[in-house]
C-alpha cells in the first residue's frame, strides 16, 4: 500500500469527489466553480504573509464595517480574484433570486413545504410579508404586544404566584432551538438583566439538571416557561411534567399551574391538554424554524430578563443586518463573504472544521448556538432534485471562549496537520471592565490570529534560539518543533460593545451566512430529518427498556447493551 501524506490524500479525495456525478451538479459544473478549481491550484501554495507584504492596503481592501461591527477577512487565503469568482458563482446560481424567495415567504423549505420567515419576526419596516396570500406582520405584532404586556407585569411584580408572592425565578424548559438561543442571549446580555430575578435554563432530560435547578428555586416564586414548537419533544415534556408535579406537590392546588406555567408553542391543543391556560400561550408559526426562532415568542425568557425594549433592540439589530444582506452588493456583503470563505475552505482546501472563538466570557454559549445553527442546517447530503451532492457540505463547528480555549486546543490550530479556519469575535469594550483584564484579553485575541496567519519561519526561530545562547545541537533539535508554518486563515469580528442591537446583527449575520451556503450547495437548510430519526428510535427503545422481557429485535450490539442495562438494574 502506498503511503500518502495528508495533503496528497486530501488532493486525491478532492479529485474523486469532483469527478462523481459531475453531469448532475449544477454547482460543480458551473463555469465559476471550474474557474475556482484552477484558481485554487494557483493559490494553494501562496502564503498570506506574501499577500500582506505585497499589499499595504490589504486590511482596508478586505474588511467591511457595519454599524458597530467590523468584519476583517484579510487574514484569509483569498484574493480579489477569489472574491470575483465567488460573485460570478452566485450570479450563475441565481443566488439573489433564492434570497429574495426566502424573504418573500416562498416555500423554500421544500421537504416540509413551508416558508422560512424568521426575518418577518424582526421586520421593523412597514413591508408586508405574505404566507399563502396572508400578510403575517399583524400576527407578529400581536404576539410582540402580548409579550410586552406579560413581561412588564412579571418584571414589575404585578404578576403574582399562587400564594400572592412576586416571581423571582424563571425556569425556561426547552431543548435545541427552543433553548440555545434564549440561553445564549441571556448570558451574552447579562449586564442588561433585571436584578430582582434569576434565570435558569433546563434542557437535558438527565434528572441531574432538573434536580439541581429545583434545589435553587421556591415553588411560590417560580415561573416555568415551557418552550416547544411541537409540544411533543420527549425531553421537554418530561422536564415540564416533573416541574409541574414538583409545584403541585408543594402548592397542592391544580389552579396553581395557571400562575406558574406559561407556554411558547405552535401546538395550542397540546399545551391546553398539558393544563396550561389558553391565555398563557405565546404563539408562533410553522414558518419559524426551531434554530431560527429566538426572534419569536421563543425569546420570551430573553424579554423577561432584559425587558421588552431591549428585546426589540435585538430585533432592530437583526433587521438592520437583514437589510445589509438584502441590499449590499455581494462583494461588500458580510454574510455572503463569510459564506463563500466557508465554501472556499470546505470544498477546495478540504477543511471540514470551523472554529468559533469568542473573546468574551458572556459569549461562550454562542459556540453551541452556532453549532446547532450551522450543523443542523447544513449537515445534509441530498440536493433539491433528490440527487446526492457531489461535494462536501456543512463543516464541524466547535470552539470555546478565549483565553480558556488557548490553553486547551489551540496547539492543534497552530501546529496540527489539519487547517482549521477560525472566527475570532471580541468586543472592544468589556461589559465588566476590571483593571487590566480586557487589555490582556484583547492582546491575546490579536496575537492568536496574527500567529496563525504568519507562523514563524525556521530562520526567525533560529534567531530566537540563538539569542537564548543555546548549544548548536539543541538548536538543531528544537528548530522543527518551534517552527510554525502559519498560513492558517481566520476572520476577525470586532464589536464596539455587546449590546442588544449589535448582538442581533451578529446573529443575523451568521444565519444568513449559513443560508447562503445552503443555497449554493443546493441543500435544504431548514429541515432536520436526521434528528427526527433519533427521536423516533428513542421512543421505541424507551418502551423496550421499561419492559421486563429480553430484547432481540435490534442489531446484536443494541440488543446486548439493552439487556446488559436491564440485568445490571436487577
Ligand atoms: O433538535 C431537533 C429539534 O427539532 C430542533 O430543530 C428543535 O429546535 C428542537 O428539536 C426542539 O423542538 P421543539 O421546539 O418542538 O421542542
Amino acid at each position: 500500500m502506498p503511503t500518502l501524506t495528508v495533503m496528497e490524500a486530501s488532493e486525491a479525495i478532492r479529485k474523486i469527489r469532483s469527478s462523481v456525478n459531475k453531469e448532475n451538479s449544477e454547482l460543480t459544473s458551473s463555469k465559476a466553480w471550474q474557474a475556482l478549481e484552477v484558481h485554487y491550484a494557483e493559490l494553494r501554495d501562496v502564503t498570506m504573509r506574501n499577500l500582506f507584504e505585497n499589499d499595504a492596503q490589504r486590511f482596508e481592501r478586505f474588511s467591511i464595517e457595519f454599524e458597530d461591527i467590523l468584519f476583517d477577512y484579510s487574514k484569509n487565503r483569498f484574493t480579489e480574484y477569489t472574491r470575483d469568482l465567488m460573485v460570478k458563482l452566485a450570479k450563475e446560481l441565481n443566488l439573489q433570486d433564492k434570497i429574495a424567495a426566502m424573504f418573500d415567504g416562498q416555500k423554500v423549505n421544500w421537504t416540509e413545504n413551508r416558508a422560512v420567515l424568521h426575518t418577518a419576526l424582526r421586520n421593523r419596516s412597514d413591508r408586508e410579508v405574505h404566507v399563502n396570500g396572508e400578510d403575517v406582520m399583524p400576527l407578529v405584532h400581536t404576539e410582540l404586544e402580548h409579550m410586552r404586556e406579560f413581561t412588564e407585569q412579571v418584571r414589575m411584580g404585578g404578576w403574582k404566584g399562587h400564594t400572592g408572592e412576586r416571581i423571582t425565578d424563571v425556569v425556561s424548559i426547552g431543548i435545541g432551538g427552543s433553548d440555545l438561543g434564549a440561553r445564549m442571549v441571556c448570558e451574552a446580555l447579562q449586564p442588561y438583566q433585571i436584578a430582582e430575578m434569576n434565570f435558569h435554563f433546563l434542557s437535558n432530560v438527565d434528572g441531574s439538571q432538573i434536580a439541581g435547578i429545583l434545589k435553587k428555586v421556591k415553588p411560590e416564586t417560580t415561573l416555568f416557561v415551557v418552550v416547544s414548537k411541537t409540544f411533543t419533544t420527549l425531553e421537554t415534556m418530561t422536564n415540564a411534567r416533573t416541574a409541574r408535579d414538583w409545584l403541585l406537590n408543594y402548592l397542592n392546588d391544580e389552579e396553581a399551574v395557571a400562575k406558574h406555567f406559561v407556554a411558547v408553542s405552535t401546538n395550542e391543543s397540546g399545551v391546553v391538554e398539558f393544563g396550561i391556560a389558553k391565555e398563557n400561550i405565546f404563539r408562533f408559526w410553522n414558518w419559524v424554524g426551531g434554530r431560527y426562532s429566538l426572534w419569536s415568542t421563543v425569546g420570551l425568557p430573553i424579554a423577561l430578563a432584559i425587558g421588552m425594549d431591549n428585546f426589540e433592540e435585538l430585533l432592530d439589530g437583526a433587521h438592520a443586518m437583514d437589510e445589509h444582506f438584502r441590499k449590499s452588493s455581494l462583494d461588500q456583503n458580510i454574510p455572503f463573504i463569510m459564506a463563500v470563505l466557508g465554501i472556499w475552505y470546505v470544498n477546495f482546501f478540504m477543511a471540514p472544521n470551523h472554529a468559533v472563538l469568542p473573546y468574551d466570557q458572556n459569549l461562550d454559549s454562542i459556540v453551541e448556538y452556532l453549532q446547532q445553527l450551522d450543523m443542523e442546517s447544513n449537515g445534509k447530503a441530498i440536493k433539491k432534485n433528490e440527487d446526492p451532492v457531489d461535494h462536501a457540505t456543512g463543516p464541524v463547528v466547535w470552539g470555546r471562549a478565549g483565553t480558556n480555549g488557548q490553553h486547551a486546543f489551540y496547539q492543534l490550530l497552530h501546529q496540527g496537520t489539519a487547517m482549521i479556519p477560525c472566527d475570532f469575535i471580541a468586543p472592544i469594550e468589556s461589559s465588566n471592565p476590571v483593571g487590566e483584564h480586557h487589555h490582556i484579553l484583547l492582546a491575546n485575541f490579536l496575537a492568536q490570529s496574527e500567529a496563525l496567519m504568519k507562523g514563524r519561519t525556521r530562520e526567525e526561530t533560529r534567531q530566537i534560539l540563538e539569542m537564548q545562547e543555546l548549544q548548536q545541537a539543541d538548536i538543531v533539535k528544537l528548530l522543527p518543533h518551534m517552527t510554525f508554518n502559519g498560513n492558517r486563515p481566520s476572520n476577525t469580528i470586532l464589536l464596539k460593545r455587546v449590546t442588544p442591537r449589535s448582538l442581533g446583527s451578529l446573529l443575523a449575520m451568521y444565519e444568513h451566512k449559513v443560508m447562503v451556503q445552503g443555497m449554493i450547495w443546493d441543500i435544504n437548510s431548514y429541515d432536520q430529518w436526521g434528528v427526527e430519526l433519533g427521536k423516533t428510535l428513542a421512543k421505541t427503545i424507551l418502551r423496550e427498556l421499561k419492559s421486563t422481557s429480553t430484547v432481540f429485535k435490534h442489531d446484536s450490539s443494541t440488543n446486548g447493551l439493552m439487556n446488559y442495562i436491564k440485568q445490571s438494574k436487577e
